[in-house]
Formats: structure tokens, sequence, C-alpha cells
């Protein structure tokens, strides 16, 4: 997924910066702010005991799938229902059997696409994907509630619908505005993919919480923090993905549709907060290490980070430069800081 922070190409930074901080005993790693769930899918495969939690409802779903199961699920009660094959066959027979639900008019139909009956009418869909959508969310939860789905194989499913969705949206890369007209991608049919789940053994658990509140709850031996850098909040820029994945027919506003979100602000989008949340965070985890992501364009500055940090324990910082993602050329409206960017990763030992 095309996820702002998404630490992906970072994961080798990573793996680097925190293996070689901590000591052998350090096999529990709680990542408090998870998103797409990368970073714990990729400590997982290493043979960490991973928890993640994220304050979004879409970045829970994506966890369970992505962390939370350890195999692709069988389906069991489900291939029975729909006469499909055995599990050893894998979940695509059952993903292929869920692309072919029947669309349904629903809420995503009525409020994000162009043949809805919104005010103003909005772009974020084709009517086609739309309606798609709206017949495999309303089927998912009655094959939950029927008990034809085990939690884990409702989450398997959503994760891939919500990664299927993201991909066919007709925006320029947030939620935070829809394009004027169908781009080509957006015209295409959406299609569930398996999802790579990362292998394992054992619980991961996953959490759907405020992080600050969170943090003093989990014992961990590493807490990896990666909160948002600047002042664009997740819960306006992925409002959209939220609805999908809570289907919980929200009031919308406005003319892009925002859905309430006064319960997701973070308040490390502020400027005038967000130390003080990094502060509070800190000093309640319950961890030996922290390992903070961050770049030098955010909110809180690498000496005032560092001031935070050292009030707790040993710490230091690892660096990596890397290009900057540029959506568009420098222009009246847009002009660049810097052509690259600093990646910091703060290491501190709590101990
Ligand atoms: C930079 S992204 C994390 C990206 C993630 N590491 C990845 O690779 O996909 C920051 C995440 O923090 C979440 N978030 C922001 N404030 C939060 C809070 N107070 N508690 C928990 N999650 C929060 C956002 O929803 C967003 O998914």
């Amino acid at each position: 997924m095309n996820y702002i922070g998404r630490k992906y190409s970072l994961l080798e930074f990573l793996e680097d910066g925190i293996t070689s901080f901590v000591d052998r005993n350090a096999t529990r790693l709680f990542d408090v702010f998870a998103g797409t769930g990368t970073v714990g899918w990729h400590f997982k495969r290493l043979g960490y005991t991973v928890t993640a939690n994220d304050i979004q409802y879409y970045a829970y779903c994506l966890n369970r799938a992505f962390v939370g199961l350890n195999r692709p699920p069988a389906f069991t009660r489900l291939r029975e229902v729909m006469g499909l094959g055995s599990a050893r066959r894998g979940p695509a027979e059952v993903l292929e059997a869920v692309n072919a639900i029947r669309s349904r008019r629903g809420f995503i139909f009525k409020n994000y696409c162009p043949g809805g009956s919104s005010t103003p009418k909005r772009f974020y869909f084709s009517d086609r994907n739309g309606q798609r959508c709206d017949g495999i969310r309303t089927q998912l939860e009655a094959w939950r509630d029927e008990g034809v789905l085990t939690e884990g194989e409702y989450y398997y499913l959503m994760a891939s619908l919500i990664v299927a969705m993201d991909r066919v949206a007709n925006t320029a890369s947030v939620y935070a505005a829809y394009l004027k007209r169908l781009k080509s991608t957006a015209r295409k049919d959406f299609v569930l993919n398996p999802v790579p789940v990362s292998a394992g053994t054992g619980r991961h658990p996953v959490h759907h919480r405020n992080g600050s509140e969170l943090v003093s709850r989990i014992p961990c031996d590493i807490l990896y923090m990666d909160p948002p850098y600047n002042q664009r909040q997740y819960c306006t820029n992925y409002h959209v993905l939220e609805t999908i994945a809570a289907y919980d027919r929200p009031r919308l506003s406005g003319v892009t549709g925002l859905r309430p979100y006064d319960e997701q602000r973070s308040d490390f989008c502020v400027k005038v907060k967000a130390l003080g949340a990094l502060n509070t965070m800190v000093g309640r985890a319950r961890a030996r290490y922290v390992f903070l992501s961050y770049n030098s364009e955010g909110l809180m500055s690498r000496r005032e980070i560092l001031g935070v940090l050292g009030s707790y324990g040993k710490v230091d910082v690892k660096t990596k430069r890397y290009p900057r993602f540029r959506a568009d050329a420098d222009g009246a409206n847009r002009n660049y800081k810097a052509d690259s960017v600093t990646e910091y990763l703060f290491r501190l030992n709590k101990e």
C-alpha cells in the first residue's frame, strides 16, 4: 500500500539499527504506531514476538491479518457453505468466490461514487467498484454474524479488501481530495488478492487504541515508535478507508465527505503538543529499549527529541539520507525544502 510514512524501503536500516542495539534477550517488540503493519510483519519473520497497535480501525484490520495471523486461514465453514474444495488448495479459490459476490447499492456507492446520492457527488471510486465493495462488505458482516467466518478469516478478507480498494481509489495519493474525472486505474475492477501473512508461531496481539493510553499496559523489551511527522492527520487523510473498514454509516460532512474524527486526532500532528506526547509515551513505556523513527522535516527537531529521550537514559541516533518523494514539480504553490530528507532512528536504553 502507498501509505504515508510506510517503512517498507527502510526495513534494512531499521533491522540493523535495532538488532545491533539490543541484547539477545530482547524478543518482544511493541509496534505502537503500526500503520500498514510493515515493521511488525518484518520483525515477526525475524523471530520476534510482536504486539501491534494503531488508532485507525483500517490499520487494525491490516495488522490483524499481516501480523496477527501465522498462516493463511483455512476457511473451513465458508468452503462448506460455498461448496469449495479443500483448504490444501490455499485461499485463492475463496478470494475468487468473494470477488464474485453480488453488487449492492449501499453506503459506499451512495456517498463516494459519482452515481450515488450525495451532494455534492463524490468521485472516490467508480460506481461499479463502490457497489461491489458494498456487496462484499455486507456479506462479510453476515458471514461473521452467522459464524461462517472465524475472526482471523474475517480480518484476512477485510485486509485484502482494504488493499484492493486503495489500489482503485480515484485520488492523487490520500483521501483529502478526489480527482474530478476517473483516472484509468480507478476505472479498473478491484480484485481481492491473497494477503502476505507473516509466517510464525505463538500469539501476536493487535490493538486498536490511542497508543499513549495503551503503552503502560504492554510490557515489552522493545518499544518501536513511528508517529506522524507533520500536521497532516491520518484520520482525515484516510477517512474513506476507515469507513470501508468500520462500515458504520457515519454522518459525513463537507465536499470530501469527512466522517467524525475528533477521537482519532493525534497529538503528534500538533506542533505545540508533539514533544509533550513523546515525553508522556516514553515515560509510561514498560520497555527496556525505545526506538523512535522520525525525519529531518518533522514538527520536532533532532535536538528537542534528544533532550526528551536523554532524560530517560543513554540515547543515540542513526541517520540515513534518501531522495525526496516529489508528487509534482516546484511551482507557485509548492517549494520543497531540499532534494533529500534525513531519516532518523533514535535509540534509547531505558535501563
Ligand atoms: C508514520 S505512520 C506508521 C507507518 C508504519 N510504520 C508503516 O510502516 O506502515 C503513523 C501511524 O500512527 C497512527 N497514530 C497516530 N497517532 C496515534 C496514537 N496516538 N496512537 C496510536 N496510533 C496513532 C496513525 O494512524 C498512523 O497509522
